[in-house]
């Protein structure tokens, strides 16, 4: 199956069928303190935040999804400009499809379609560098989209639940080294829905990784979506008993932000709300990234991605307001309940 088709039917799959994780994000477990007096002016409220130097008006980023297709294109160019056009991060879906296919770039290419985008991720999957990716074949990728920073992403489950997965993940760590000596662009590294632990993130940062995308379980299951992919009904079986795979997003939060405590760090997966995004800046976060709901969104209209953005933002500016924060810093000390385990 070449890669574009199986990016139309990643789509397809997570527009139209319900391929959430079994496990919560964990947020669910943290509640801020109300503060019946904040003794603040909503006014004064500062929802902006720098990212890799970059000024974004919302600390909020649209998660890397897709590229390589003419619907493709279309989600990502209407993403572009709602990003651009409200001060958002943007990644870019697996370049593996234009590594392939140069001819593919217009759907990546997105500071064409939105010149004034605060900050563009490129990403592709770290496994891609044991099957033929070289350390140029990354910066061309970056160069090709004038991207701020790589993403590498990690996906070892997905690969091995989808029939044509890449299963080789042996001795990787050396060669995302050299990626991050080689290539002129702070490389991140992120997960796809199952999260990191301290362990991986760590020896990670040890070879010079700059930031992670926790990309934890608790929104969408890549398990579940494969199991629409599969072959067989063996292979369904096998896909659907991940169901509450992985590390839920708060945990796997804390856990990276306490072994690294100056690395940067998205904080994704199951993200669903302005106020979710608070709890996560509360533990640490520098940024919240969403997928789901801005794919669900994007198919529709720009009108659509731009609602998802006002609601998000609002929560977050209610949140702020309810806690007395005035800034994304202000919530790191802000008065918590943990009500559950
Ligand atoms: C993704 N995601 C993803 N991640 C990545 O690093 N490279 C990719 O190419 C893709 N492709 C992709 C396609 C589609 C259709 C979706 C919905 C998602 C994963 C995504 O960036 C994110 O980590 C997870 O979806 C978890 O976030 P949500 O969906 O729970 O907000």
């Amino acid at each position: 199956m070449s890669t574009q088709t199986r990016k139309e039917e990643h789509i397809h799959i997570n527009v139209h069928e319900k391929v959430t994780s079994a496990l919560p994000s964990g947020f669910e477990q943290l509640h801020f303190v109300h503060q019946a007096l904040p003794e603040i002016d909503a006014k004064e409220i500062d929802t902006s935040v720098t990212f890799l130097n970059q000024k974004l008006k919302i600390p909020l980023l649209i998660s890397g999804m897709t590229g390589g297709t003419p619907k493709a294109q279309q989600i990502n160019q209407r993403l572009a400009v709602v990003a651009q056009e409200r001060g958002l991060a943007m990644g870019l879906g697996s370049m593996r499809v234009l590594h392939e296919k140069p001819e593919t770039l217009a759907s990546f290419a997105m500071r064409k379609t939105a010149p004034r985008l605060p900050l563009l991720l490129a990403n592709l999957g770290t496994v891609q560098l044991n099957y033929g990716v070289c350390t140029e074949d990354c910066q061309r990728l970056v160069d090709s989209c004038e991207a701020d920073a790589l993403v590498l992403h990690l996906n070892p489950l997905q690969e091995m639940l989808q029939k044509e997965g890449d299963t080789n993940w042996a001795a990787l760590l050396p060669k995302i080294e050299r990626v991050v000596r080689c290539v002129q662009v702070p490389v991140f590294c992120k997960e796809v829905g199952y999260g990191f632990s301290k362990k991986v993130a760590t020896h990670l940062a040890q070879v010079g990784v700059q930031g992670f995308d926790i990309a934890g379980a608790g929104g969408t299951s890549w398990s579940e979506v494969e199991a629409f992919r599969a072959p067989t009904d063996l292979h369904k079986r096998l896909a659907h008993s991940f169901i509450d795979w992985g590390i839920p997003t708060k945990q796997s939060l804390e856990m990276v932000q306490q072994a690294l405590p100056t690395t940067q760090l998205i904080a994704s997966g199951g993200i669903r709300s302005g106020i979710d995004a608070a709890k996560a800046f509360h533990l640490g976060a520098h940024l919240v990234g969403m997928a789901a709901p801005f794919l669900k969104a994007a198919v529709q209209s720009s009108k659509a991605i731009d609602d998802v953005v006002t609601l998000f933002e609002a929560q977050l500016r209610t949140t702020m307001f309810c806690t007395g924060s005035r800034t994304r810093d202000d919530l790191q000390k802000a008065d918590v309940l943990n009500t559950k385990p």
